[in-house]
């Protein structure tokens, strides 16, 4: 009887210790992150739902054909697989601030490979930490107000010697049709160029390099001759050469006037990279990738967002008068023949500003991007794994109801209040925030202004399509048909 009990209870015991065991298993593997992952689906090994991506992303439906389907069915943070990347998807204002302000500390950017390779692995996109707050300081000296406030009649006479030269001057009546796309491009690129970095001249050669560059920037990194890849390398190649000629010039330049006086005080973008480059705080090649990079994130987004501001100004004629009269108002005001719009004049264009925000809001230039976890980051109740990319949209704000009432019209009114942050998120936002936003503004008021208030235009096709090749465009380049104002 005792050998039975005494077996009964060690049987007991065993079952106990063994049921003990199973439950702190169970414990920690609920503590791994299988059970804290968000909800979604990975798809296949590597290719995941990349074909579905890119799909809507061509398309420039990546909302609807991509994102909102998934956030009706797993909730506004869901897990996916693209390009062999984990990523985990997340939607909203908390997100936006959270993602975006602990940059640094909770995740980096991470940008595929061959924009990397293309952009420079010198420039800050790739910088953290001191390196990347010393040039961010110079540029938000030089970008900001005040530091351009010079730049406005600069821009004002770039942007009309172009369009008088090519859309047709007062006095010739004829009817024009140019591409407002390219128009808009190509007239960003010159801005940028002329007043941030002194340059003139070989303009169409450079442009075109660009526009080489960029089309390689999300292809794969293939070095093989005829591959997109390899023609966008060649050609910063080119780019790069003339950049390299250009701060070697100004270097010396800016040593000999040193040594006349030393009050120089010129005060442009390149002075000052090439001044800090003098000082010892930047390298040659640093400047270099700094300019590539700056040129390109300055007009392939402006130029957009100038294009979907008159695309919506066609479709809204109410909006337009109103526009109109704004412009009218201040043109009115000037006295002399060709007179140029100073600062003054362009922080008047307040509704002109709500309309082009309101332009972004619906066609974001960048649709947002890819972060990589540094380390496991809780959010949302869900752990991202170190190591797992994040990716934020603006969609996930601006096309959201939650944010902006009936969010598919068109309602320049709704940027008449101040708008809380994180919710429009056209130029970003935390420590990498758009530092050319206040450029930005300038490029699109100026332009505006200046067809407006002297041309009279149409769409040629109000239909076109919105296509992405990596970046958002007009499929046909936005024909408009023009005719000088008498
Ligand atoms: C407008 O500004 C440009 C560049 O600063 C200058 O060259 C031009 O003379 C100005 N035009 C007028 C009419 O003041
Ligand atoms: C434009 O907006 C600014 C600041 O938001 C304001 O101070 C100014 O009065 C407005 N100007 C006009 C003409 O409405
Ligand atoms: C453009 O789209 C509208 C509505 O979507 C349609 O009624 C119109 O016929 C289209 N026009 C052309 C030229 O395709």
């Amino acid at each position: 009887m005792a050998d039975y009990l005494r077996a009964l209870v060690a049987a007991l015991i065993g079952i106990s210790f063994l049921f003990l065991l199973l439950l702190l298993r169970q414990r920690k593997k609920s503590r791994s992150y299988e059970k804290r992952l968000p909800p979604g689906e990975m798809g296949f090994p590597w290719i995941g739902e990349t074909l579905d991506f890119y799909r809507a992303l061509q398309k420039n439906t990546l909302f609807e054909d991509f994102i909102a389907p998934r956030i009706q069915t797993h909730g506004k943070t869901f897990k996916t697989r693209i390009m062999g990347s984990p990523t985990i998807v997340v939607n909203g204002a908390e997100a936006n601030r959270f993602f975006l302000s602990n940059e640094f500390k909770l995740v980096v950017s991470s940008w595929p490979a061959s924009a990397v390779q293309l952009m420079g692995v010198n420039s800050i996109m790739e910088k953290s930490g001191e390196q990347h707050r010393l040039v961010r300081s110079i540029l938000t000296t030089c970008l900001g107000n005040t530091g351009l406030e010079a730049l406005v009649p600069k821009i004002c006479s770039v942007v009309k010697g172009h369009l008088d030269k090519n859309w047709g001057h007062c006095n010739q009546q004829d009817e024009k049709i140019i591409s407002l796309y390219k128009t808009a491009k190509f007239l960003s690129f010159r801005v940028t160029c002329e007043c941030l970095f002194e340059m003139g001249g070989e303009d169409e050669v450079l442009f075109e390099c660009f526009e080489k560059v960029l089309e390689g920037v999300f292809s794969p990194v293939v070095h093989l001759p005829g591959t997109s890849f390899w023609r966008a390398k060649r050609a910063r190649a080119v780019i790069e050469k003339v950049l390299l000629k250009l701060v070697r010039e100004k270097r010396l330049k800016m040593m000999e006037e040193q040594t006349r006086s030393s009050s120089s005080l010129s005060l442009s973008l390149l002075s000052r990279l090439v001044g800090a480059m003098v000082r010892g705080e930047i390298t040659e090649v640093e400047v270099v990738d700094n300019i590539v990079l700056l040129i390109f994130a300055a007009h392939d987004t402006s130029s957009f967002a100038i294009a979907m501001t008159f695309k919506m100004l066609s479709l809204n004629p109410h909006c337009y008068s109103l526009l109109l009269q704004e412009h009218n108002k201040i043109r009115s005001k000037k006295t002399k023949e060709g007179e140029n719009l100073t600062m003054e004049d362009v922080t008047k264009m307040n509704y002109t500003w709500q309309v082009a925000r309101e332009s972004i809001r619906l066609f974001p230039p960048i649709f947002g991007s890819f972060r990589r976890a540094i380390t496991d980051v809780n959010f949302d109740g869900f752990t991202i794994p170190k190591g797992w990319k994040v990716l934020w949209t603006a969609y996930g704000t601006h096309f959201s109801e939650e944010y902006f009432k009936d969010p598919m019209r068109f309602d320049p009114k709704r940027f008449e209040d101040p708008i809380s942050p994180y919710v429009f998120v056209g130029f970003g936002g935390g420590p990498r925030v758009c530092a050319g936003y206040q450029l930005a503004k300038l490029n699109i008021l100026i332009f505006v202004h200046l067809v407006v208030t002297r041309y009279d235009w149409s769409l040629v096709q109000p239909n076109e399509t919105i296509v992405m090749d990596p970046l958002p465009f007009p499929s046909q380049g936005m024909p408009l048909k023009v005719s000088p104002k008498i």
